[in-house]
């Protein structure tokens, strides 16, 4: 076991009912159940805890049961039990007011059942027409109050994407303000509970070697690719809706932000959450050039994806080069790609060191000699590359790799996953790893005018052979600037 160096702390989650609306879905089932019993499973919930699903299909005990079960099962039948054993179904009727009545009756005896006192987590995993009714009628129905000076609370989590353009998600968000306030809206992209992510951060501020080197004076470049291997896989509908851009741009903004934010002076809600403020403050929103540069795919097999129109331009691939105005990184842009079947699922960070400007290195045409590659998933790993004399009597240059697999040590098979991780997080009370509205409200400012330069007629649509790491356009983004995709 290898033991934490110096600062240390731990997420201690209040004790509380979870209440699960949309509870019979896609992501219900895939995530959330999942997160739950792990949670139950490994011990990491709150000793006084119960999880009320809803929904309105009806589903009688054994019926709920064989679901849950089914859900769990990836997170092994011992946490599916341990969650089974704490959890209840209720049937919704949205629109009813004697429903609301019926929920506060049943969370009244969950909450006296399991030693709760008025402490709520309202999940909203339905579809987000639907976020705004719910809040409402929680509100009109006293279960969004927090009397009690900090002894009763209420929070409701939503899910990305928050809207499909400026207009819907400020009309979401909004709506959702008339029930609650902003300290008690909790928006998840789970790209920011993932182990890795956080790393970034932890890294930096713990490595000189790091920090000191991570600015415009060292670097060259950085990359972001979010590769997918599958296609839409039965969800074309909804893709033929939102596109890769909007599904996808929150994960992207969010590895741009903790790469590139200066470092809070601790990690904790309101000093975070301004840093990224500033960082998000200094990234200019693209032009009606810029914008129309952006590079916009699609892999060779989409239109023939059941449910997909005839002649559809919705993009699956995105490359774009994103600058940052501040002192740390004016010149040095950020290029980013992402896309759907675009060969392994890869998603990494890549921070290219400028060449050497002297000794026996410098001139020569053989790449980089360091690049920091910070590997987000499936691989969770760290490697730095560096020139190193060949061994043997010649005076010869070669490349090799320093690796840190990051979950290499026992101790961490036990972590919590993304989804747990944000779960415990908003069971303390604490927003850090969630979007605030400021995010929101930035990714559709930037967003927007790409979206706008894509409605131009003509505007490319660059097709790509399915698995490849997507159309020519984008390695010509890069080419452009003399540089090329690791
Ligand atoms: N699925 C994903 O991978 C994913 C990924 C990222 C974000 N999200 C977001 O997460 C939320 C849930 O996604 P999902 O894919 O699970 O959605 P979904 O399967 O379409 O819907 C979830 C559940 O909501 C209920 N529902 C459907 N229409 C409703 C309505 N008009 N009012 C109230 N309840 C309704 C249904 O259950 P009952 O009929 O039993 O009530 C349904 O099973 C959405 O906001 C989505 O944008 C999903």
């Amino acid at each position: 076991m290898t033991a934490p160096v110096g600062f240390c702390s731990e997420t201690r989650p209040d004790s509380c009912g979870v209440v699960l609306f949309g509870a019979t879905g896609d992501l219900a089932a895939r995530r959330i159940i999942p997160a739950l019993a792990g949670l139950c499973g490994k011990g990491l919930a709150p000793r006084n805890f119960y999880a009320l699903f809803v929904g309105r299909t009806p589903l009688d005990r054994p019926a709920f049961e064989a679901r849950l079960a089914a859900a769990a099962a990836g997170a092994g039948g011992r946490c599916a039990r341990a969650l089974l054993a704490r959890a209840r179904y209720l049937r919704a009727d949205y629109d009813s007011p004697a429903f609301y009545r019926e929920l506060s009756a049943a969370l009244d005896a969950l909450d006296a059942e399991h030693g709760v006192e008025k402490k709520r987590l309202f999940y909203l995993a339905t579809p987000p027409s639907a976020f705004e009714p719910i809040a409402l009628r929680l509100k009109d129905a006293g279960l969004l109050s927090e009397p009690g000076g900090g002894a009763h609370w209420s929070r409701i989590i939503i899910e990305k994407p928050y809207g499909s353009s400026l207009e819907s998600a400020c009309a979401l968000d909004s709506g959702l303000k008339k029930a609650v306030p902003e300290s008690q809206i909790y928006r998840i992209d789970h790209f920011t509970g993932k182990e890795t992510v956080q790393n970034i951060l932890a890294l930096r501020a713990a490595n000189p070697l790091f920090e000191e080197t991570w600015n415009a004076r060292f670097l060259d470049h950085v990359q972001i690719t979010v590769f997918e291997e599958l296609g839409v896989e039965g969800r074309a509908s909804f893709f033929e809706r939102m596109g890769l851009a909007r599904d996808m741009m929150s994960h992207i903004l969010q590895l741009a932000a903790v790469t590139a934010m200066d470092l809070p002076e601790g990690f904790r809600d309101s000093q975070f959450k301004e840093q990224k403020r500033r960082f998000f403050a200094s990234v200019p929103k693209p032009g009606p050039g810029e914008a129309a540069g952006f590079v916009r795919g699609q892999y060779a097999g989409y239109a023939g994806e059941p449910g997909v129109a005839q002649g559809s331009t919705t993009e699956t691939f995105l490359a774009f080069r994103l600058l940052v105005e501040n002192d740390r990184w004016r010149g040095v842009p950020f290029y980013i790609r992402a896309g759907k079947k675009a060969g392994r699922k890869r998603t990494r960070i890549d921070l290219a060191y400028k060449k050497p400007s002297s000794g026996a290195f410098s001139g020569t045409d053989a790449g980089y000699s360091n690049v920091f590659t910070l590997n987000i998933q499936p691989r969770e790993d760290l490697s730095l590359s560096m020139v190193t004399k060949h061994p043997g009597p010649k005076q010869c240059f070669t490349p090799r790799a320093m690796n840190l697999a990051y979950r290499e040590h026992a101790e961490e098979a036990g972590a919590p996953d993304d989804y747990e991780r944000l779960l415990l997080e908003a069971m303390a009370g604490d927003q850090t790893l969630f979007l605030g509205d400021f995010e929101m409200k930035f990714l559709w400012d930037y967003l927007s005018p790409v979206l706008k330069a894509w409605e131009a007629p003509g505007a490319p649509l660059h097709l790509y052979p399915d698995g490849s790491a997507g159309p020519a356009a984008a390695d010509a983004l890069l080419e452009r600037d003399g540089r090329r995709w690791f």
